[in-house]
């Protein structure tokens, strides 16, 4: 057998937002490296897609809008026991303070905080986390780096952040994990509102003068999803390009 501290082998990972870009990439490498997967999204021909990527094993897809409790019930119904979770499904609206409403604050809330806040809470209450449990959170920069317009986005994943730290420290006797990636720009259809010129300029301000992949998140995913990690839990991970060294 070759060397691998990462291997995935035998474990069963949940991914939401598997149906694009981070989550997507997430779903497919966690299969390459040996995990049962199960993947969530809400537009089911991109979640089947996704699917039908998939490493060859016994994986399954459940469509639900985790901004509703009815979807959250639905994916936490009938779950196998969890090795790992990731939280990758989320959105950003880019709005200057004095034009946030209640109505957009909401619905980025609740996708970006109330849904995996909620969902790991039914994980926990159904006992579905195993003993040595992984739980990633898709964070981001925007958590600690502000930019104009963001405001809504960036409070969603500081407050994600501390409920990461929150259960980290509540549910270590259980022997469960958690930690958070927080990565720059990837190319995904959520970072695709700017035009190709202004990309360009963009990617500049990065150190290593390009914006990340999803599979550059994915590998990262897959270190924390990992035994080789557990010792870890309540830490942050920045993949940025080396954009917040400034
Ligand atoms: N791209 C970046 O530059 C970047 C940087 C830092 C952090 N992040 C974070 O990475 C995560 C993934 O972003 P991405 O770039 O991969 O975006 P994306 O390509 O737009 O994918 C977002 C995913 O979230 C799912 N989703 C959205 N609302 C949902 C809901 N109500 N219920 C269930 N699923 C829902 C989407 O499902 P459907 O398509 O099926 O609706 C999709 O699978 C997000 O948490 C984002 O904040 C992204």
């Amino acid at each position: 057998m070759s060397y691998n501290p990462f291997s995935l082998q035998g474990k069963t990972i949940l991914v939401t937002g598997a149906s694009s870009g981070i989550g997507h990439a997430i779903a497919i490498h966690t299969s390459m490296a040996g995990a049962r997967v199960i993947i969530n999204g809400r537009n089911v021909e991109r979640l089947k897609s996704t699917f039908e990527k998939l490493n060859s094993g016994d994986h399954s897809y459940v469509v639900a809008d985790l901004s509703t409790n009815e979807g959250i019930a639905r994916l936490s119904h009938d779950l196998p026991l969890l090795d790992g979770v990731v939280h990758s499904a989320g959105i950003n609206k880019r709005l200057p303070l004095k034009l946030i409403s209640d109505k957009s604050l909401t619905e980025l809330m609740q996708i970006n905080f109330y849904a995996p806040v909620l969902l790991t809470k039914s994980l926990y209450k159904k006992k579905l986390l195993n003993q040595g449990a992984s739980i990633v959170f898709i964070s981001s920069v925007a958590a600690f780096s502000a930019s104009l317009g963001n405001i809504m986005y960036m409070a969603s994943k500081g407050a994600i952040n501390s409920f990461m730290k929150g259960i980290a420290f509540e549910l270590a006797e259980s022997g469960i994990r958690a930690n958070a990636i927080q990565p720059g720009m990837v190319k995904t259809h959520l970072s695709s509102a700017l035009s190709d010129e202004d990309i360009e300029k963009d990617m500049m301000r990065y150190p290593l003068k390009r914006y990340g992949t999803p599979e550059e998140i994915a590998y990262a995913a897959i270190y924390l999803l990992s035994d080789a990690t557990r010792w870890m839990t309540g830490s942050l991970l920045t993949i940025d390009g080396g954009l917040t060294l400034r």
